[in-house]
């Protein structure tokens, strides 16, 4: 597949993507800092976004990867507007028309489906483009991500041992694919 960008807006059913902003960084920046523990059991970069000039350099690098091509970033919202949290497409192989996915969401958010529905709305936007393979990687003690992964239809192609440090624990990952179907004719 040719290197292309995805769209900076995204439409959910129950949700709004887009493309980061740096006028979003504060907010995004507070989400994370008084949800440290929680958002940081699973997603390394946490430990390292210890000032708001830390997310202001993530989205510039986003920024920077997304006129490249390189990873597709978005902070995401209810519809009903207010910040939700983040997700992205990345670890991109262009030859390949594969790409994976990642998500986290404030504690505010979880638990109401709305993460399931970005993801739903990325997924969509990606077949789309072209991309063939999707996936999603977590965390082997990741109950909620796996279960996320499994609701959108999502299969379990592989465990890695031992293959992430998480603090002072080596944890397996888990690899969920999800490949596009051509839709039977006449549907
Ligand atoms: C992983 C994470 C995004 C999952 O969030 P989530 O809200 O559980 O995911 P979903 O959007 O799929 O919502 C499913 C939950 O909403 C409930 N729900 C309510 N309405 C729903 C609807 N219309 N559709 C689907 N689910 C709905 C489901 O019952 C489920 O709740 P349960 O876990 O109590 O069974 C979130 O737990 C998170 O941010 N974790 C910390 C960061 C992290 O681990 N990121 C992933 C790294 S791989």
């Amino acid at each position: 597949m040719r290197k292309s960008a995805l769209p900076a807006l995204i439409k959910g059913r129950r949700t709004v993507l887009r493309k980061h902003n740096p006028k979003t960084a504060a907010e995004i920046f507070a989400a994370i800092d008084k949800d440290r523990k929680r958002l940081g059991r699973f997603l390394p970069w946490v430990a390292l976004t210890k000032a708001p000039e830390d997310t202001e350099a993530f989205i510039a690098a986003s920024l920077e990867k997304w006129a490249a091509r390189d990873s597709f970033h978005y902070a995401l919202f209810a519809a009903e507007g207010g910040f939700a949290g983040g997700l992205g497409l990345f670890n991109i192989q262009w030859p390949h028309d594969c790409g994976e996915i990642g998500y986290w969401l404030s504690r505010e958010c979880e638990g109401r489906g709305l993460m399931s529905d970005a993801v739903a709305a990325l997924e969509s936007a990606a077949f789309k483009k072209g991309f063939h393979r999707l996936e999603i990687r977590c965390d082997a003690a990741n109950g909620k991500s796996a279960a996320l992964a499994a609701r959108r239809g999502y299969r379990l192609d592989g465990r890695l041992a031992e293959d992430r440090r998480i603090g002072r624990r080596y944890g397996d990952t888990l690899i969920f694919g999800k490949v596009k179907r051509a839709k039977p004719s006449g549907a």
